[in-house]
């Protein structure tokens, strides 16, 4: 055994979580160099000048981590991180939407994929992110890691070696709540609980602020007296005893995943509930500390942070993610100042647009070898409006929309869509307005097409840069859905909408996907 392995496993109690790829044939731990992410601003809200924290971050959170060290390094409270779990399954981010003639439907963006190839590939993810998480807490710092059983073990040895094996607090139990018909039909024990398992930096400093649940309804002590006036001390097994139990409404503890209704709830389908992370924050964070959370999904973490007076750091790969927790910090947070980091430049593609008498005419290109959708945002701030440069959706979009446009009914070829989503605002033939507050998300855009038909545009707002366009076309009683993911091509091409066909060319790898509802 080589004198690192027998570090390793001497700071894990003795036991190691050993996985092909972890060591070299020699023996050392093999541990890749990771370039710290270039961190781009990209947007700030709030009357207070951007800062260092209270970011929202879009990107990878290795590079993002190996970036926040060089201001960050020993600053961090409290880290929650609730990783994919390596569940085999690759979320959507589903939205209702209702299509005028159409009835309601569901609008389904990918989110996340938590598929591994193996488990190695799992903890090779997971470690370097860990040691740097490490790095990253403040020596009375606090780590919740939420997983669940079938990664549970693995993870803890892993933590037991980063952290110290002594540094292992507690292993909390979520008991996740009501269980459907559907699991209960498991010919074994039904499942119903995640695993939170929590870490000190260094034991001897570790701040925890102890929480009290108030006592149920009717609850008396065995001799007769009443309980503590703080409440029931919590234990280690959460939303299973009487006083979680009774807790109700945005305080009850049940997934909001089982709930079919919450106010919470965004549409992704790993959102953790805000009551969950209150708990932890409250336990485990003060005031005006710091709070990170690394795969920060649709915001939870961030937005308990500020409704609790704490700063955070979160950071999602993911454009659904980030456009939610974006969403949500505006709409929950709407005083609170912080900023979007991008860490990857903005993509522009090309744009081409033609303007007649009434307005913009949205056209496809005959040329246009794929979907591509540029829309202009106005420089400044807050997106404010958006203006639709073009659409080109070319008949690669799918087999329906090429048989169309064989049929010589291509529904895109001319559709004049007069766009007007502010209600407020005098009508406006080329000039979508988005307030920002609401995010943009499930807009919809009613224009009636100048011919063959009447066409339905719904934008959804992934992310600052990439909108997806979805076009429900109806003619004779048909409803065609085309989706095409655009890019936002962010300060370039302002002055160009009332230019007559203009047309920018691509950086590469810039076109977005599309796929047939
Ligand atoms: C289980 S979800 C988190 C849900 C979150 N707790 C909430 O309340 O919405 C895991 C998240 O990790 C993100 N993720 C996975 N790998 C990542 C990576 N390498 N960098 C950044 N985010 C990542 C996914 O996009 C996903 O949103």
């Amino acid at each position: 055994m080589s004198r690192t392995r027998r570090r390793e496993a001497a700071a894990a109690g003795g036991i190691e979580v050993v996985w092909p790829g972890k060591y070299d044939a020699r023996g050392r731990r093999v541990r890749p160099r990771v370039e710290a992410a270039s961190l781009q601003p990209s947007e700030h809200h709030g009357a207070s000048p951007p800062a260092h924290d209270n970011l929202l971050v879009h990107g990878d959170n290795l590079a993002v981590l190996q970036a926040l060290l060089a201001q960050h390094r020993g600053a961090v409270d409290l880290v929650y991180m609730d990783p994919p779990f390596a569940t085999g399954t690759a979320f959507e981010l589903a939205l209702p939407v209702h299509v005028p003639g159409a009835g309601a439907s569901t609008l389904r963006t990918p989110a996340f994929d938590d598929r591994w190839p193996s488990g190695a590939a799992f903890l090779d993810m997971l470690a370097p992110r860990l040691e740097r998480i490490h790095a990253l807490l403040a020596p009375h710092g606090s780590l919740y890691v939420h997983v669940d059983p079938t990664r549970a073990h693995a993870v803890k040895l892993l933590l037991d070696e980063i952290f110290g094996a002594d540094a292992f607090q507690r292993e909390i139990v979520w008991r996740i709540g009501w269980v459907s018909g559907f699991k209960t039909r498991a010919r074994n024990w039904i499942r119903n609980h995640d695993t939170i398992l929590f870490y000190a930096r260094d034991p001897a400093r570790l701040r925890f602020h102890k929480v009290y649940v108030p006592h149920p309804p009717g609850y008396v002590r065995r001799k007769g007296t009443p309980g503590r006036v703080d409440g029931i001390a919590i234990d280690d097994v959460w939303n299973a005893g009487a006083a979680d139990l009774a807790l109700s409404g945005a305080d009850a503890l049940d997934s909001i995943q089982i709930k079919s209704f919450s106010r919470e709830k965004t549409g992704y389908a790993t959102q953790k509930n805000a009551s969950l992370l209150r708990r932890i924050l409250a336990a485990s964070s003060a005031p005006g500390e710091l709070v990170l959370d690394p795969f920060c999904g649709a915001g939870t973490t961030a937005a308990v942070a500020l409704a609790m007076g704490r700063r955070f750091l979160a950071i999602d790969r993911g454009a659904a993610a980030i456009q939610l927790a974006r969403a949500r910090l505006l709409r929950e947070q709407p005083q609170a100042s912080w900023s979007l980091l991008q860490t990857e430049p903005p993509i522009e593609l090309p744009l081409q647009c033609t303007r007649t008498g009434g307005g913009v005419v949205v056209r496809t290109p005959a040329d246009a070898p794929g979907p591509a959708v540029a829309l202009q945002l106005e420089p400044g701030r807050d997106v404010t409006r958006v203006r639709v440069l073009s659409v080109a959706l070319g008949p690669a979009v799918d087999a329906a929309a090429a048989q169309q446009v064989a049929a010589g009914a291509d529904p895109l070829l001319e559709l004049g869509v007069a766009w007007d989503a502010d209600p407020a605002a005098p009508y406006r033939a080329d000039t979508l307005r988005l307030a920002t507050a609401e995010a943009a998300i499930d807009r919809e855009l009613l224009g009636p097409a100048r011919a063959r038909g009447c066409a339905i545009v719904q934008l959804v707002d992934l992310d600052f840069r990439r909108v997806q366009l979805v076009v429900h076309w109806q003619r004779q009683a048909r409803t065609l859905t085309v989706r095409g993911t655009m890019r936002v091509a962010a300060a370039s091409l302002h002055a160009a909408a009332p230019q007559p066909a203009r047309t920018l060319s691509p950086r590469a790898g810039s076109r977005g996907a599309s796929r047939r509802a």
